[in-house]
Formats: C-alpha cells, structure tokens, sequence
C-alpha cells in the first residue's frame, strides 16, 4: 500500500522564525515515527534555511515544501524563488495555485507554467484545485475538469510523476472542522478527479498522481476523509500549526 501524504501549508503564519522553530522541531521529531505516511511540511520560504539541516536528519518520510514557485530559472524577477533555489534549501515539494493566490490573480496558465517548471526541475507539484461554489444543477463538475485541463496545459503523461492534486473545494477552506466536506463526497470527487486525469493522460499516469483533500480537516476529521474519501492524502492548513492536534492527525492516518 501506498504511503498517504499528509502536506501540512503553513500560509503565512507564524509570524517569528522562534515559533517557527518551536512548531517545526515538535512535528519533526514526531513524524518520524510514523512510517506509514510521508509528511511534508510547506513553512512560508524564508524559513525554510532553518529547517534544512534538521529536515535531512529525520528521514524518509518527512520532507519540506514551498507554497509556490516560480517558472523561470533565474533572472530579473523580484520576490520569486525558482525551482533550484528551493531544491538547494532542501525542498521537494511546491505547492502551486492555491486558491488564496489564484484569488489575487494567479490564472490557470500561470499555474501551468509554475507546475511544469517544478515537476521537470525535480520537485513534485501539488496543483490546487477546486471551485468556488456548489450549484443544484451540478456545473461544478465541468468546473472542475476545465481547471485541472487548463491548470496543466502543455504536461506530458511522464510528468504526472511529480504531479499531486489537491482538490480543496473553497467553500470548504478555513471553516470550522465540521464544514469540510463529508466523506462520501470526497470519495465521488477523487472518482471524478481520476476519471478526468485518466482522460487527459491515460489510465497509468492518472493512477501515478495522487489526489489530496484540503478544507478545515483536523485530527477529528481527518481519518474518515482519508478512509471513506480514498483520497491519498491531505492537505492540511490550521492544524497543521498545532503540533499537538497535527500529531494527533498523523497518528490517525498512520494507523488506518
Ligand atoms: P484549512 O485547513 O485551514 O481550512 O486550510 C486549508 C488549506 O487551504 C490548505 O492549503
């Protein structure tokens, strides 16, 4: 069985590198020991120098993660972070095209462009998908498969390899925990996010990406999503600073 990946976004939060720190060595030190999963942490990037020595240290399944990129490899592009800078601080993951940038304007092709760039440069791209809102007559569905098609433009079936999608439903993203989606919906939606990722790319590079779920889960909530979901992880924003109840949450999935 595959390991669940359980992706803690961190936003911009905290606000001092001390709690940074604090957060950071206590769900380090305690992911180790969960071997049935593979945990990556996405702090905001400026800390991540912090944590590379520490991250290398704690093994297999623990890994560190931007929560965004930039496409090109260097150059006059103030503020952004290319692939290799965030390979050099020891990350392996990005997030790209989470609803709070594509908010302040990140469009589809942007976020193409960004996931294509981390995947064919070594980092593997959680591409961050879900609609706004839900409607009787169901259009989200079409929604839906139009974002992932567009939010991937140009991506060959091989780079599905370092491609994981997050479905996080914005509705449903920093609610109180008993608002995040019911289980069996997830299940319906990582069913369609398959079936339009087996249409685009092919039944064998759809089954190499993994699909997560993000959206108020905490460690109450997150088992039976994972478990009744079938979701191949989580991404996971408040709890995830809360190395208490992010324990909790990971000693959960583990022993599913
Ligand atoms: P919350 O878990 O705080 O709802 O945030 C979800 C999210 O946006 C993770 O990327």
């Amino acid at each position: 069985m595959k390991k669940k990946i359980i992706v803690g976004n961190w936003k911009m939060n905290p606000e001092t590198s001390a709690r940074a720190r604090e957060i950071f060595s206590t769900i380090s030190r305690r992911a180790k020991k969960f071997k049935q999963l593979e945990v990556v942490i996405c702090p905001p990037a400026v800390y991540l120098g912090l944590f590379k020595k520490s991250s290398a240290k704690t093994g297999k399944n623990f890994s560190l993660g931007v929560q965004d990129i930039f496409w090109e490899r260097s150059g006059p592009y103030t503020g952004e972070i290319s692939p290799a800078m965030a390979l050099s601080l020891g990350a392996s993951f990005t997030i790209v095209g989470h609803s709070e940038r594509r908010a302040r304007g990140e469009t589809d092709l942007v976020v193409s462009k960004k996931a294509l760039a981390a995947a064919r440069a070594g980092l593997r791209a959680i591409v961050c998908v879900g609609e706004r809102e839900r409607d009787a007559g169901g259009a989200y569905f079409e929604f839906l498969k139009n974002q992932i098609k567009s939010s991937l433009a140009g991506a060959r079936p091989r780079d599905l390899r370092r491609v994981l999608i997050a479905y996080e439903p914005l509705w449903a993203i920093g609610k109180s925990f008993k608002e995040a989606m019911k289980p069996a919906d997830v299940y319906e939606m990582s069913l369609f996010i398959k079936k339009v990722l087996t249409d685009l790319f092919g039944k064998d590079a759809a089954l190499a990406a993994p699909i997560l779920y993000g959206g108020s889960v905490n460690f109450e909530n997150a088992g039976l999503i994972v478990k009744e979901g079938e979701v191949e992880g989580l991404l996971v924003g408040r709890e995830s600073l809360d190395p208490e109840n992010f324990t909790k949450l990971l000693r959960t999935i583990n022993g599913l």
